[in-house]
């Protein structure tokens, strides 16, 4: 009795973790400490909530340019600075807008579907991608009257 309350009250806390609906900041585990050095880890079930089809990275954007700028249909993301400083502009299709920074390696933000971002990135930002789906173009709206449809 007390072991399967016990494992409801554990799977809920699991849901509850995994119950991503918003764009939200996820603080990563860190392992180690300062005279070692870290390692973060983004682990499906624990911290993604998804399947992860790929991985993908930018770097050297200059600091002036905006990246984004294009909202995707049903892909999910997680967003990671590994290094330097990403700003995360975001709106939904009401407009409604919200900012995010990402500047430590240890935190990433994650993105369901259906928001519109732009980026704008120190020249010494590395930006790791966690996505639920292989590339399509098909799944970009890069058009801004059409996504607030
Ligand atoms: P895009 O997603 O528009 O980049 P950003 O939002 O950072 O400006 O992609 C830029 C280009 O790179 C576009 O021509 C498609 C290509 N690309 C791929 O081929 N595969 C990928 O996984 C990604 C993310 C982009």
């Amino acid at each position: 009795m007390l072991i399967s309350f016990l494992r409801l009250f554990l799977d809920l806390e699991y849901l509850n973790k995994m119950n991503y609906k918003a764009p939200k900041i996820i603080e990563f585990k860190k392992i180690g400490e300062p005279s070692l050095g870290y390692i973060s880890v983004a682990e499906v079930e624990e911290y993604v909530p998804f399947d992860i089809k790929r991985v993908y990275w930018t770097y050297f954007t200059p600091d002036h340019v905006q990246r984004g700028g294009h909202a995707h249909k049903q892909l999910e993301q997680i967003l990671i600075a590994v290094s330097g400083n990403i700003k995360i502009y975001l709106k939904d299709q009401e407009e409604n807008e919200a900012v995010f920074e990402l500047n430590k390696p240890d935190a990433g933000l994650y993105i369901p579907k259906g928001y519109w971002r732009d980026i704008s990135f120190s020249h010494n930002a590395v930006l790791v991608c966690i996505a639920s789906k292989v590339y399509d173009e098909d799944d970009y709206i890069r058009d801004y009257t059409e996504f607030i449809k």
